[in-house]
């Protein structure tokens, strides 16, 4: 699957812009402030109904404008497909997949599978849980059709046990909750438990490739004791989870845990080789799509060459090559990518002051 036409209108500082993509790398370059990051959260958006840098999506529309409108064109196996995304300054969105409405943005995310590699990235090994947790659950979604129904449910139940709990509720009135709680957190969390082991298989070759000598593992925590049978560590834990007035364990505190030795990634690694810790997760998950349901993903990597040596950039841009998906990097000076490739990329566009002009 790629994007053979983007059009971007209102977004950030991109008035109006269209790009005939290629299938293979798409080359992004500019000064700095030139709207080049703007074109990849251009893509990320259209595909997830949000953006990678602002959780405030009224920020991406243009400071002129008073709506942004993204239009695609994808190659898919069935034929050709296209995807419209508009946003009001009001918060209203309308998507349309092929001039049909769409309801749930997940329907958009199911079309168009992304990848998202930027310097902020890092935030995977850093943060807390839940950029990682977003991850596992990212590959769970498109895994397995079931995924989606049971996570909405563990919210669902979840946030009513919490009030419950907040309100003083006894366990007979819990425990009626706590039976399909249950149901759903085994199923969710069966799903993310083997989609991890699947994901490793891939993982492991890349890993060697980008950081050889360095044994970096990477195991999934369910959120809760896997030697003890979950409902009735819910019930004995019901004086915790009164107290606290939440639900202190469960399959809201999973999470992906990454280590070298005994130390976590971030204490055992530079920054360069956290990139390629993240690229290389990302990359993995790409590949396992390609397998598991044999859809591309497209891949958006941001200032690409920053914090990356030479030999570790013509690494980064052969793996993203060997997924056979299409790609977009970003870079301030062309050389920094062109210089690293065996052959040129099929598309080079030049973007300044939020204008996009191809280089032929
Ligand atoms: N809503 C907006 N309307 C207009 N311009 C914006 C908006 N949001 C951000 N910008 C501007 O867009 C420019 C491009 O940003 P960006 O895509 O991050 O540049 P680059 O990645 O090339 O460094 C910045 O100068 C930023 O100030
Ligand atoms: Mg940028």
């Amino acid at each position: 699957m790629s994007l053979t036409r983007l059009n971007i209108q209102a977004f950030r500082n991109i008035t109006s812009a269209q790009l005939l993509t290629g299938t293979g790398l798409n080359l992004i370059y500019g000064q700095n402030g030139s709207g080049k990051t703007s074109i990849l959260e251009a893509i990320y958006f259209l595909g997830m109904g949000r953006s990678f840098r602002s959780h405030l999506s009224q920020r991406v529309i243009n400071n002129e404008d008073d709506k942004l409108t993204l239009f695609a064109t994808l190659t898919l196996p069935r034929g050709e497909s296209k995807i419209g995304l508009r946003r009001f300054r009001s918060g209203e969105t309308e998507v349309k997949i092929d001039g049909d409405k769409v309801k749930r943005l997940s329907t958009l995310a199911e079309t168009l599978p992304i990848q998202v590699i930027t310097p902020e990235s890092f935030s995977l090994l850093f943060e807390g849980p839940k950029s990682r947790r977003q991850f596992i659950d990212w590959g769970a979604f498109h895994a397995d059709p079931e995924f989606y129904g049971a996570w909405v449910n563990v919210r669902r139940i979840l946030k009513q046990r919490n009030q419950l709990l907040r309100d003083g509720a006894s366990y007979t009135n819990i425990q009626y909750w706590d039976r399909e709680f249950v149901r759903y957190a085994e199923r969710v969390t069966e799903i993310r438990n083997l989609y991890v082991d699947s994901l490793n298989e891939l993982l492991k070759g890349i890993i060697e490739e980008f950081l050889p000598q360095v044994d970096v593992k990477v195991s999934f925590t369910r959120g809760w004791d896997s030697k003890i049978d979950f409902a009735l560590l819910l019930e004995n834990q019901y004086p915790r989870d009164l107290a606290t007035g939440h639900t202190v364990s469960g399959p809201h505190k999973a999470d992906l845990r990454l280590r070298v030795g005994n130390l976590p990634v971030q204490d055992a690694l530079s920054r360069g080789q956290l990139k390629l810790l993240v690229c290389a997760l990302r990359i993995a998950q790409g590949k396992l799509l390609k397998q598991q349901i044999d859809k591309h993903s497209i891949y958006l990597v941001d200032d690409l060459p920053s914090e990356l040596d030479a030999q570790h950039r013509q690494l980064l841009l052969k793996q993203l090559a060997d997924t056979g998906a299409q790609v977009f990097v970003t870079a301030i000076e062309p050389a920094a990518i062109v210089d690293s490739l065996d052959k040129p990329p099929s598309r080079i566009f030049q973007v300044a002051q939020g204008c996009v002009t191809v280089i032929e």
